[in-house]
């Protein structure tokens, strides 16, 4: 991940850099797998494709561009942003089933562990001249209860003005727009940091090639990524995005929800907008 900034920002190299980040994750969890469950999952999966190929009588010719295509999308290192812009929605749908606290939806490939800890106001790392829109992000972490949790932790990483990712694109300070923020003893957070652009998952790799193959567009709606935690509590991971921001109501990676859409005020400063947002975490 470490060589992204000296090269382009091009499907190939934002996939290498998901791809390992997805696998550093990855390496500290155990995965149990049961057979009988890889069994049923996988019979069906090819069940319903086999069904697919019947009632559309799938050609040779398409069969072998499925082929062509699946290898590329290796290639490039795109499973990461193929899964999580058309498959995790439904996981997290799933995972959060009976959760009663506020709402969480995908996680994408862009986290990364560990971003610069900071106190409850803080400015999220930027550059001197960062572009965009100053906005004030602030709200409070509290049990379903109503109490609130003052160890809660919320991490933040975000995209920039040009819709682009630190660590995921070139040229960008490392922890550019991300950090581990804490609350103080109310809960209560204050993020100073700039609106994000709305985000074009790239179009030159196997991922492009589908959306264009298939007449969709490319995009994802401007949208802060949170990860909030607190001791004895269930960790969310969310996102959340702007009231009237284009592709709010027709996102490619289908995360957004009518509890995630925030509401942005102008302070009365210049173009500065400000909001609130609270956050409600299960009981572990
Ligand atoms: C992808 C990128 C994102 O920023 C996101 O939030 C979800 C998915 C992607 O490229 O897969
Ligand atoms: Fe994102």
């Amino acid at each position: 991940m470490t060589d992204i900034a000296a090269e382009s920002a091009t499907a190939a190299a934002s996939g290498a850099a998901a791809t390992e980040q997805f696998r550093s994750k990855q390496k500290s969890r155990t995965t149990d797998v049961d057979t009988q469950r890889v069994h049923t999952l996988v019979t069906e999966l090819l069940n319903a494709t086999h069904d697919i190929v019947r009632r559309h009588k799938v050609t040779y010719a398409e069969y072998d561009a499925l082929k062509s295509w699946l290898i590329q999308v290796g290639e490039d290192g795109e499973w990461p942003l193929f899964l999580d812009v058309w498959v995790e929605h439904v996981v997290e749908e799933v995972a959060g089933e009976t959760r009663e606290g506020s709402k969480g939806t995908i996680e994408g490939p862009y986290y990364v562990p560990d971003a610069p800890a900071l106190p409850a106001e803080a400015t999220l790392p930027m550059s001197e001249e960062e572009a965009g829109t100053p906005l004030l992000f602030q709200g409070q972490v509290a049990d379903v209860d109503g109490s609130p949790l003052p160890a809660a932790k919320v991490e933040i990483w975000q995209a920039d003005d040009a819709g682009y990712y630190s660590q995921f694109a070139p040229g960008l300070p490392e922890w550019n727009l991300r950090g581990t923020v804490f609350a103080n003893e109310t809960g209560h957070f204050k993020i100073h940091t700039i609106q994000p652009a709305p985000y074009r998952i790239p179009t030159d790799g196997a991922c492009g090639e589908l959306i264009e193959a298939a007449g969709w567009h490319p995009w994802r709606p401007a949208h802060l990524h949170l990860k909030v935690s607190a001791p004895g509590h269930q960790l969310i991971t969310t996102q959340l995005y702007f009231q009237g921001g284009q592709y709010v109501d027709n996102d490619i990676a289908s995360a957004v929800k009518p509890e995630l859409i925030l509401h942005p005020t102008p302070t009365g400063n210049g173009n500065d907008q400000e909001v609130r947002y609270d956050f409600v975490l299960d009981k572990a």
